[in-house]
This record gives C-alpha cells, structure tokens and sequence, in this order.
C-alpha cells in the first residue's frame, strides 16, 4: 500500500524517519509531500495513495474525489475540523485522528502564552505572577486537563466547566468544577479555550463572555480562531482596557488587533501549540501505526466518521 504523508507544515525529521520506518518495515511504501502550496498539488500527490497522513492540512471534498485508491485518512492531531468527514464517508475512507497525542505541547504552550502576556509581551515594563491568580479551563479534554495540571504546579486556583465531563472527575484533578460557562468566565483571570471548532462552538466566544472576566482578564486561544467572535473581541477590548488576548492562531482581523491594542495582544506568527520533536513524533508515529494496524487488522480505534 502506498502512504502519503501531506503536510504543508512538515513534520520534525526525527518524526518523518520514525514513520517510515513504521511503514516500510510492515511492507508498505511512503510518499512524502512536504510545504506544499496547493490544493492542486495535494489531488495530484494523492491520486494514488491508499492512505494519508496530514495536519491542519485541509482534506477537501476535491482532495478526497481525486483520490481514487484512498482508504484510511488520520489526521495527526486532535482537531479534525480540516476533514470533510461527510465525503470520506461517501468514499468509503475511513478517517480517523490521534486524541491525546499532542497534547503536552499545547498544554505547555497555554501556559507560557499565559507568562509571555503577564510580563507584557517581554518588553520592558511592570508584569504579574501566575502564582495567586485563577484560570478558567474551557473544555476539559486532553488538553485541558494537562493545563490545569501545568496551572496547579504555579500556584494557580484552577476552575473547569465542560458539560460533557462530571463535576466528580473534574474535582479528581484538584480542579473546581463550575455549573456554567458564565460562571467560568466570571471566575477566571486567564481563560484558556480548549473547545474544537465546530457548529456550535464557531463565535461562541465573543462580548457576553468576554465581559465577564475579572478586572485584567486575559483569554488564551491555543484552540481555534474560529471560535472566537472577532468583532465582538475587539468591542470588548475597545471597551474594557484591562482585557487581553493572546492566541496561537492568528485572528482573521490580527492587524487591527495589533494595530489598536499593543501588547494587549499577541499571535504567533504560525500555529506553535504542537510543533515540538515530542508531540510531533507522537502523533505521527500514532498515524503510521493506526494505518498499519488498519491494513493488517482492520483495526478502526480513532474513527470518527463511523
Ligand atoms: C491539533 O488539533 O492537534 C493541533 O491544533 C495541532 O495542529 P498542527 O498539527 O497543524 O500543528
């Protein structure tokens, strides 16, 4: 079987050598195709692959109809919002992705973003401590859990609120569970998202929420920027001079975030949370693996278009 690893944003070598050698040694090949620029490219590059290992990178309808042989797509990561799981659905490809893998980078990354912000961006100046100081996790998944983890070590008062986690195994963690999202927000000096992109959660983020965090509330995107409501961040910010906004994933409107408030805001100039040796060699390797276990097995642990 022919694999395919499509990363515009290529994977560290030690990740690449690790997924070939999965590969190769089960007896299949591996084709690479690395800071690609196109959808074009990615159709042409895929046309004959049995199986696909990406990032962010986006599984379009086309990419998917252009890939005539393709049986199994993993998504080296945890956010799956760049797969058209609908039309790997109608193609018969089972998609899948690597929950879990990553993790600790992004987790890591919240936490420094949350430092980098209270010492105002590393330019001269007064800051502040984290040590003493609440953070709200929104969503407690992989990714949030870690944090709160990482936030406890600093001394931190850690909240939680995800509605589809038990308050028991939120306070397990050492961590205070609360009954709303309002509440959370309203609780919280830093607010570090951890919601995935979707339907419901696209813009969920915006003035209502925003308004609640105490006075030198920060909120700490390491999720996606689709769920931040861009307008009604800069409103609040407009309004409130105290907030502050850092992300991993630059806002569609970043320059006039920049441009308006200073070191109130920062993004990195391209998404850092899982671009670690560790992180990459643990959900590339994963991908290589649930593909191999898929060919000999059948195996379909991961799937999410069931
Ligand atoms: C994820 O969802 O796993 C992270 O956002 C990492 O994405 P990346 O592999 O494109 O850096």
């Amino acid at each position: 079987m022919k694999v395919l690893v499509a990363t515009e944003k290529p994977f560290a070598k030690a990740a690449v050598d690790g997924i070939r050698s999965i590969v190769e040694g089960s007896g299949h090949t591996l084709a690479l195709l690395e800071k690609f620029t196109s959808e074009e490219q990615f159709c042409a590059a895929v046309s004959d692959a049995d199986a696909l290992i990406v990032r962010s990178d986006k599984v379009t309808k086309a990419v998917v109809e252009a890939a005539k042989k393709l049986k199994i797509v993993v998504r080296a990561g945890a956010g799956y919002d760049n797969l058209d799981l609908a039309a790997c659905r109608e193609h018969g490809v089972v998609a899948m992705n690597t929950p879990g893998q990553n993790s600790n980078a992004v987790a890591e990354l919240a936490i420094g973003m949350m430092i980098y912000i209270s010492r105002n961006c590393f330019t001269p100046g007064t800051g502040s401590e984290l040590s003493g100081k609440s953070v709200g996790i929104h969503a407690f998944g992989n990714v949030g859990r870690l944090v709160a983890k990482l936030a406890l070590g600093f001394n931190m008062k850690v909240y939680a609120f995800d509605p589809y986690v038990k308050a028991e195994a939120i306070e397990k963690e050492g961590v205070i569970p609360v009954s709303s999202i309002e509440e959370l927000y309203s609780k919280s000096h830093f607010l570090s998202l951890h919601i995935p992109a979707t339907a419901e959660t696209k813009k969920s983020v915006g003035y209502n929420l925003i308004s609640k965090l105490p006075k030198g509330g920060c909120v700490i995107n390491t999720a996606r920027k689709e769920v931040i409501n861009e307008e009604e961040l800069v409103k609040i910010m407009e309004e409130r001079a105290d907030i502050k906004y850092i992300t991993d994933i630059a806002a569609d409107n970043q320059d006039i975030l920049n441009e308006k408030f200073g070191t109130r805001v920062f993004a990195s100039p391209k998404k850092m949370g899982a671009e670690t040796a560790e992180a990459n060699i643990n959900a590339g390797l994963a991908s290589a693996n649930q593909i191999v276990r898929f060919f000999e097995t059948g195996d379909k642990t991961f799937q999410l278009n069931k």
